[in-house]
């Protein structure tokens, strides 16, 4: 095993830390663009709270709002827009990951004239990889998706029904504030998909490296476990601080490169479930969970030994050995199950997609990221008959 880590984002974390915005702010700019969701933040105080704390510290503010789920390229180019003409020195992203994934854009877009779109990764070279962003502070008020420590953003472009990837070492935020305060008032849908985006990024890299990584193995393990049980307690209870304090740092450690470090994981999941998300505009979640669990007894078969090692350690499933594909395949049904149990559908069908658009998924998908010999990455590599076969 080899590897370089490096995450330059400073973490803050605990509940109440809101109050430190404002502090933390003036020490990095003197005018923010606050980008924000369509209104839970205002709805809820904490964009009051945010305001209050920034005017305290005397940081001056612009806003661009509305930035929607599966943000969208044209309202990056907005809130890139509104920052350029009000002098912003600074991106405040208040939000879920979508709020998240569209400032770390506009951040970059400020120092680029072309269009923002050039950025994203879509199938051939880049016109523009980002190497400068003004410094983004990342405040999330939902547990999913890590993007507030970590430098990937994901966006959509709604003209091409395209959504892709950037990744690039200036879109990791200069601070995340995380204050699990903030996601109380996220809904029992929301909570769960966010628990099953958290325990689809860890199974990524679990499952699609073929290094032998026992600290990664018990780490991402133990991440899983705390997702699952805190989850399910954060769900049965909004208000159980406790429990959403626990689900929201398993969300940061589930993608902040910690449990990556070392194993060349690929992530054939996710990104199945982008150009999914790209045609109907579902929530990502809810897509990871039609599809991890077929994507795993796809990969089960030829991957069997890790499988076998997660039903086991996972939820306490018996095999005969490491190449007992039948306990490999109860793990991933009582996966399954914890799934259902907390309210992910696990079927297309529940999501309203038409089997028809099947192939032309599996299409697109490759065409957007794909190995040498044309597959897609991960642990085994899919043809495009695989990534058929996963999704019927
Ligand atoms: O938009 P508002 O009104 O804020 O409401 C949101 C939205 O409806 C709501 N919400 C958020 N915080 C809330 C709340 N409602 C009540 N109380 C609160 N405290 O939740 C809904 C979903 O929000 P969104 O930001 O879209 O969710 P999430 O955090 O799951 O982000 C999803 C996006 O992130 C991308 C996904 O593809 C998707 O576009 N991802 C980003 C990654 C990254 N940057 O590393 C990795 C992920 O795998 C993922 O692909
Ligand atoms: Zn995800």
């Amino acid at each position: 095993m080899k590897f370089e880590y490096q995450n330059p984002t400073r973490l803050v974390f605990g509940a109440g830390s809101l109050n430190q915005l404002g502090e933390i702010a003036g020490e990095l700019g003197k005018k923010a663009l606050i980008v924000t969701g369509g209104g839970s933040v205002k709805k809820n105080g904490t964009f009051d709270k945010a305001v209050s704390s920034l005017k305290a510290a005397g940081v001056a503010m612009a806003e661009c709002s509305g930035v929607e789920p599966n943000p969208r390229i044209a309202t990056v180019r907005r809130g890139a827009e509104i920052a350029r003409k009000e002098g912003c020195d600074i991106i405040i992203a208040l939000g879920g990951g979508s709020a998240m994934d569209a400032s770390k854009v506009m951040a970059a877009a400020v120092y680029y004239d072309g269009d923002p779109w050039d950025m994203i990764f879509h199938g051939q070279p880049d016109p523009y990889f980002p190497t400068k962003a003004l410094p983004i502070i990342t405040v999330p008020t939902l547990a999913a998706t890590g993007s507030e420590m970590n430098c990937g953003a994901v966006i959509t472009n709604e003209e091409s029904s395209e959504k892709s990837f950037v990744q690039a070492p200036c879109l990791f935020p200069s601070v995340a504030i995380v204050d699990p305060e903030l996601t109380v008032s996220v809904p029992k849908d929301q909570t769960a998909y966010g628990v099953c985006d958290i325990i689809t990024h860890i199974t990524e890299g679990y499952f699609n490296s073929a290094d032998n990584a026992p600290v990664q193995d018990r780490f991402a393990e133990g991440a899983i476990l705390t997702a699952m049980e805190c989850g399910q307690k954060a769900i049965a209870d909004g208000t159980d601080l406790d429990a959403r304090t626990h689900v929201q740092y398993a969300s940061i450690v589930a993608l902040n490169g910690w449990i990556q470090s070392g194993i060349s994981a690929g992530f054939p999941v996710h990104m199945i479930e982008h150009t999914v998300s790209a045609f109907h505009d579902v929530t990502h979640a809810a897509g990871l969970a039609v599809i991890n669990p077929a994507w795993m007894r796809f990969a089960a078969k030829s991957n069997t030994a890790k499988f076998v090692q997660f039903g086991e350690r996972i939820f306490g499933v018996k095999a005969k050995g490491a190449d007992d594909l039948d306990a490999a395949m109860e793990g991933i049904d009582r996966f399954e199950e914890f799934l259902k149990s907390i309210g992910c559908p696990t079927r297309f069908s529940e999501l309203g997609i038409d089997e028809k658009l099947i192939e032309k998924y599996a299409q697109e998908t490759l065409r957007i990221i794909y190995d040498e010999d044309g597959n897609l990455p991960g642990l085994p590599p899919m043809s495009e008959a695989d990534i058929i076969g996963v999704l019927r």
